[in-house]
């Protein structure tokens, strides 16, 4: 996600994590739950449909849905007052639905991430002249990330195997994408602010093809295959973001540590304003954020987990990353390739 967009492969580092631990123990398949389901649906399916509540039929409950959703808490309260450990059902934990939203906190952290972005957006938009070289990249990135946290939000209202698959591409391309500017910035691959006097031919233009091809052998193969591979899908995503970061980590080491040749256009190794941290705590945010979804636990109040607080977490980590991007596409030595080239 990231911003935002790096840090959405914390969500698929849980995938692997509850694709191992929480098959040993889903609770969709304990006898009590699937007794509860098959004589709720038997003995309140056909007066369902007439006394649904408009909520409920806006997100599209089916009553097949309704009884695993209310067995589902029925078995967790039994778990609770025997003490007894609480499971996941389908891969996530018991939540309480509010307005029909499966869960909750997940949308409203979503929508929060959202608006950090527009908010990013807007600043990008009037912060950067519209001739500088990253400010179409830039915003580029930041309408895949609302469209990413959009679905995040859908997803979450409303698990369905549509809104899923919607969720992780756009994740995917939200993450590609901050991939894409971050290798254009860093390694200077940028059309120079002045098209005119260059031979017109972009050096970025190999590496776009690249980046599409690669978006579109992921989907093709996530879509051709039988069945989602969700182990693919989190290694791809976590193999993006880490790339991501240990660019911008490099992009952070102290001058005499550099290993790119240079940070800023037109200026030597060593030369680093002292924002460059920033994106190093950046890094180090994204991380510890990304532990929250790996040390996943049960929710507390049926509210809050795990999952819930990364993306809590993420909203003010894409507010400040916006605030890096704008800072950095700003320093003085973007505009001085410009000046070098009136003197001679
Ligand atoms: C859940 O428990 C409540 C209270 O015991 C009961 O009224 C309700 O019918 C149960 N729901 C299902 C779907 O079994």
């Amino acid at each position: 996600m990231f911003s935002t967009t790096n840090t959405r492969i914390a969500a698929l580092v849980v995938f692997l994590f509850i694709s191992t631990v929480a098959h040993a123990s889903s609770g969709d398949r304990a006898i009590e739950f699937v007794r509860c389901v098959s004589s709720c649906t038997t003995q309140r399916c056909d007066e369902f449909e007439e006394t649904k509540p408009l909520s409920l039929q806006l997100t599209r409950w089916t009553c097949p849905d309704d009884c695993k959703y209310n067995c589902m808490h029925n078995v967790t309260d039994h778990a609770v007052t025997d003490g007894r450990a609480i499971h996941q059902y389908y891969g996530k934990w018991p939540f309480w639905r509010y307005a029909g939203m499966q869960e909750p906190a997940s949308v409203i952290f979503s929508l929060a991430n959202l608006w950090a972005h527009l908010v990013g957006f807007k600043q990008v938009r009037r912060k950067l002249s519209d001739s500088h070289p990253m400010k179409k990249l830039y915003l580029l990135w930041s309408v895949c990330s609302m469209n990413a946290w959009l679905w995040s939000a859908i997803f979450h209202t409303r698990d369905t195997p549509i809104t899923e698959k919607l969720d992780y591409f756009s994740a995917g391309l939200a993450i590609l994408n901050a991939l894409y500017y971050t290798v254009i910035r860093l390694f200077h691959l940028y059309q120079p602010a002045r098209p005119k006097l260059t031979s017109g031919t972009s050096i970025s233009k190999p590496l776009t093809l690249l980046f599409i091809g690669i978006y579109a052998a992921h989907i093709y193969y996530l879509t051709s295959g039988p069945r989602f591979d969700y182990t693919y899908n989190t290694i791809f995503n976590l193999t993006l973001g880490v790339l991501h970061n240990l660019l911008w980590t490099l992009y952070a080491l102290p001058s005499g540590l550099s290993l790119l040749r240079s940070r800023f256009p037109g200026r030597p190794r060593g030369y680093r304003p002292s924002f460059a941290s920033k994106a190093g705590l950046f890094v180090a945010l994204t991380t510890a954020a990304t532990a929250l979804e790996v040390f996943d636990f049960p929710p507390w109040g049926r509210v809050l987990d795990a999952h819930a607080l990364w993306h809590a977490a993420t909203a003010p980590i894409a507010y400040f990353w916006y605030q890096f991007l704008v800072q950095d596409a700003l320093d003085q030595s973007w505009r001085e390739p410009l000046l070098r080239e009136h003197r001679t």
